[in-house]
């Protein structure tokens, strides 16, 4: 079968590098790719972004699946296009997408099916808004509806720090508007996870947990990044948190998903947070996270594309996911400066097909690699338990260097 994947990123590579192991797999095409993943045996780029334009690829290269790496594309409706052509496509229709593209749809579901998450108000005035913030406890959490590229949530720890927010989401209009209406929620604590799952619909199967690492320094502190490394299993994730997960937020999901009629096949992605009462939603992604694809995918022992296939067919039910044992870790190298302002075009030495990294702002340019993002690439490494991991993860990113090369030294610690 030769294969479609959407997207650009180190999950995408990532998503490639899986497939590509595949027997079943011909041919991978990446839309529009990166400059390592065409190192990947079978794997080519394509530079085409528009829907109807990737509708026509798709039919006159005689592609059996499209997979749907980030979100936008699944929020733009490219699961009801494909569908309507009769083309087959892993993700969730337009309306399921709903789930990661407005908040206040997310939260709205997550009560009316009895899923833990934080206290919350919805506000389309910010007046009221502003008169909320008077009198609620710090910190509080400020939310814009709609997607915001990982920047739509502020942690405030006071009035003025929330008025800040609210008049940034709400008047200045800087998510374009995504902050035209906001959540205001409780603020957690506790550690967060990330539980990546797959459904059919009808069954939904959790994949190994995993953890991100948001900000940029070590320790945890600065501002927050696209995810600057990743482990996988997250240790926090206990067999106790794995139960109340599954009973208190996944399978009532599943409920909701069938009670409202979602049409969903693909990947759904819990951001939880564990604290001293339970087990908490923060959100819901419609695709799979970057960096913990990086990390998860490295430990899945089945066969990806026979999973995929178990799910468009309705037959997860029946598919029998396994695991390595052992651990991963995924580091993040990123271009100095990042996440604000960077410079880009260095030469990055030392990539190759043996180097066990996922390229993410990476081009090739005259047979030279060079950077071209915030996010460059990660390096992963397994290991018989998270130390080793994380030993090996460094040892292979000590193999990659270029101009203001920049990581933390501390993921997984
Ligand atoms: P979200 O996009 O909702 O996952 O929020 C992004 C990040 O903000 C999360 O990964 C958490 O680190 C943090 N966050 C979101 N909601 C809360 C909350 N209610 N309490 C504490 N932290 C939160
Ligand atoms: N790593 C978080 C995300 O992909 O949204």
């Amino acid at each position: 079968m030769k294969v479609l994947v959407i997207g650009s990123g180190g999950r995408e590579h990532a998503i490639c590098w899986k497939l590509a192991q595949s027997p079943n797999v011909d041919k991978i095409f990446c839309a529009t790719g990166n400059g390592g993943i065409e190192l990947e045996h079978k794997c080519s780029n394509v530079n085409i972004t528009k829907i109807d334009d990737l509708m026509d690829f798709v039919l006159k290269k005689n592609i059996g699946l499209t997979v749907v790496g980030p979100e936008i594309p699944l929020t733009d409706g490219i699961v009801d296009k494909f569908k309507s052509k009769g083309l087959s496509i892993f993700g969730p229709s337009l309306k399921a997408s709903m789930l990661e593209g407005s908040k206040i749809y997310s939260k709205n579901f997550m009560k009316k099916y009895g899923i833990k998450t934080a206290e919350y108000e919805i506000f389309d005035n910010v007046n009221k808004a502003l008169k909320y913030i008077e009198n609620c406890s710090y910190p509080v959490v400020v939310k814009a509806d709609g997607l915001a590229a990982g920047k739509g949530v502020s942690i405030c720890q006071n009035y003025s720090e929330a008025k800040v927010a609210l008049e940034d989401f709400m008047i200045k209009d800087v998510f374009k508007g995504a902050g035209k209406n906001v959540i205001i929620e409780e603020f957690l604590q506790g550690v967060e996870a990330s539980i990546l799952t797959i459904t059919d619909g009808n069954t939904i199967i959790p994949f190994i947990s995993s953890k991100d690492h948001k900000q940029i320094y070590d320790g945890g502190i600065g501002p927050n990044t696209g995810g600057m490394g990743a482990i996988a299993p997250n240790p926090y994730c206990s067999e106790e948190v794995l139960k109340d997960f599954k009973e208190n937020i996944m399978n009532p999901t599943l409920r909701g998903i069938r009670q409202e009629k979602l049409d969903y096949t693909g990947i759904i992605f819990f951001g939880i947070m564990i604290t001293k009462k339970g087990v908490y939603l923060l959100e819901y992604n419609v695709r799979m996270g970057d960096p913990e694809t990086q990390a998860v995918l490295p430990l899945m022992k089945s066969d990806f594309i026979d999973l995929i296939q178990a799910a468009l067919s309705g037959k997860l039910l029946d598919f029998n996911l396994e695991w390595k044992k052992g651990a991963c870790c995924c580091v993040v190298a990123a271009s100095k400066g990042y996440p604000v302002k960077y410079d880009s075009g260095f030469e990055i030495k030392g990539i190759n097909s043996e180097s066990n990294i996922f390229t993410a702002g990476v081009k090739k340019e005259d047979g030279i690699f060079k950077t071209c993002g915030g996010r460059v690439l990660s390096a992963y490494g397994i290991g018989d338990n998270l130390n080793g991991a994380i030993e090996c993860a460094y040892k292979n990113l000590k193999k990659i260097s270029f101009d203001g090369m920049y990581f933390r030294k501390d993921i997984g610690k």
